[in-house]
């Protein structure tokens, strides 16, 4: 690729300069994240590795899948240590590899940096949590844990770095072979992860990358009966329709979210409007875990103060290219379309803007946040997932009615709740139907370890196994004691 091993363009050198010298607001420390951001335009990093793993034939494909059941049951029979110390190297080599991690998520995945830079942080986390879990499967008393073979991973373009290296490593720690197709719309971001991995001394073998010129390839790779699970991070029809490529597929799927913070008359108004933003606007709204509604209970329905200190928070936020410093919400990365274009540019009956969208260019990539208010129960905007910059805002007369709310979507991923009153927190925690659930505090970015993350509801299909959790490696093989008596 051109310019990797160089300094920035003269040009470019002077624009960074400038943002960082012109805007305060920009935290010092992430002026080496800026030094590299300036030259993502011109950034083709991973070109080569996508046109090398790009498979053309269902032949070609068979192979791949052939050998990499080979692989796997090599792999699988190292001793659980050789893998832990693998994964601990692939932690370390994703630190070395974080700026062309950073500079690829930019410019394909649309990344700002301060959502890229945490990004690779929970990959580094992954490898080292699941290393540390790798040793501990070893260890159980009476029982060997046998892993599968070969495990086919197919992440998002969303998370293009921790989501495919967090059921990447976790399938490598328990023993098995990965096929990893990336996304195609962040293919070189996957490409650059496995390069990564493989770099760390991962066999090539063990860890083979495919990026499938036709859609029934696709087809072809999850109703392999040689594929012994397929981990999925994407739509819930998706989902479904992997289950009809194979009936009985041993599928992992985190799928789905529609989900709402909470807001009480007890909250720190001032956290709570710095949680919702983050949680909504992040990364354009773009994660299953973003937070598409706000409740507000009570007297916080009503408080003028509470909806100005949103609105201003709201419209403070700059729009942009993702790899301009000055960006604090990048573009869509797709065109919005359908389901999110109407939800951008529609109102439903009750509904008005409390901040309307705008379209800031012609392909429909760039749009300011939008707030609606007087969202109904059971609306479109009440229950369908968009994946964009848009917030409904309801109201609730009590913290039951709210729940309800949260809980009337089918969905059960994140929910979040501000209060700083004990016994509603406690009552809250009793009542909410969702796997991730979060008091004062934004309802993305699960931490590894501290936060294991996995939904519920038709947020979650097959093994009911959180990433970053204690028990996701089971969901990567069997026990031996358990294979006898089954
Ligand atoms: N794990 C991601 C988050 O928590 C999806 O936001």
């Amino acid at each position: 690729r051109q310019n990797r091993n160089e300094t920035p363009e003269p040009e470019a050198r002077q624009d960074f300069a400038n943002a960082a010298d012109t805007d305060p607001s920009l935290p010092q420390n992430l002026a080496w994240g800026r030094a590299i951001l300036a030259r993502v335009p011109a950034s083709c990093l991973g070109s080569d590795l996508v046109r090398a793993h790009t498979v053309r034939s269902t032949d070609q494909l068979d192979d791949i899948v052939g050998t990499a059941v080979q692989a796997g049951r090599r792999w699988g029979a190292r001793s659980a240590a050789d893998r832990a110390e693998v994964l601990e190297r692939v932690a370390w080599n994703l630190e070395v590899r974080r700026a062309d991690l950073l500079e690829i998520m930019a410019a394909e995945g649309g990344k700002t940096l301060d959502e890229a830079d945490p990004e690779v942080s929970e990959a580094v986390d992954f490898a080292r949590y699941y290393a540390g879990r790798a040793r501990d499967l070893a260890t159980v008393d009476g029982a060997r844990f046998l892993p599968s073979a070969l495990t086919v991973v197919t992440p998002p373009w969303n998370f293009p770095v921790a989501i495919p290296a967090g059921s990447t490593l976790a399938a490598l720690a328990a023993g098995s072979a990965v096929v990893l197709k990336p996304a195609a719309l962040t293919a070189r971001c996957g490409s650059v992860l496995a390069e990564t991995l493989w770099e760390a001394g991962v066999p090539r073998d063990v860890l083979r990358l495919v990026h499938l010129e036709e859609r029934s390839l696709g087809k072809q790779l999850i109703a392999d009966p040689r594929v012994d699970r397929v981990v999925l991070t994407g739509s819930y029809e998706t989902a479904e329709k992997f289950r009809s490529f194979r009936p009985g597929l041993p599928l992992m799927a985190e799928t789905s979210g529609k989900n709402a913070i909470v807001v009480m008359p007890s909250a720190d108004p001032d956290a709570a409007v710095r949680d919702i933003v983050q949680s909504a606007f992040g990364h354009a709204g773009q994660k299953c875990s973003a937070a598409s509604l706000v409740v507000l209970v009570g007297s916080m329905a009503s408080s003028r103060r509470f909806r100005n200190q949103l609105v201003d928070a709201v419209t403070s936020l700059t729009v942009g290219p993702a790899h301009d410093p000055r960006t604090r919400m990048g573009p869509l990365i797709e065109p919005a379309r359908e389901k999110l274009l109407d939800a951008l540019t529609t109102l439903e009956p009750g509904e008005s803007w409390l901040t309307e969208p705008r379209r800031l260019d012609d392909e429909g990539t760039l749009w300011t946040p939008g707030v609606r208010v007087g969202v109904q129960r059971r609306s479109r905007t009440h229950l369908v997932e968009f994946f964009g910059p848009v917030l409904g805002i309801m109201t609730a007369a009590d913290l039951d009615e709210a729940v309800d709310i949260q809980n009337e979507v089918e969905y059960g991923l994140t929910a979040g709740l501000h209060s700083l009153d004990t016994p509603e927190i406690a009552h809250w925690l009793e009542r909410v139907e969702a796997g991730n659930v979060y008091v004062d505090r934004g309802i993305t970015g699960a931490v590894v370890r501290r936060q294991p993350f996995g939904g519920w509801k038709k947020s979650s299909v097959g093994s009911g196994f959180k990433a970053g959790g204690p028990n996701y490696l089971f969901g990567f093989g069997t026990w031996e004691s358990q294979r006898h008596t089954d």
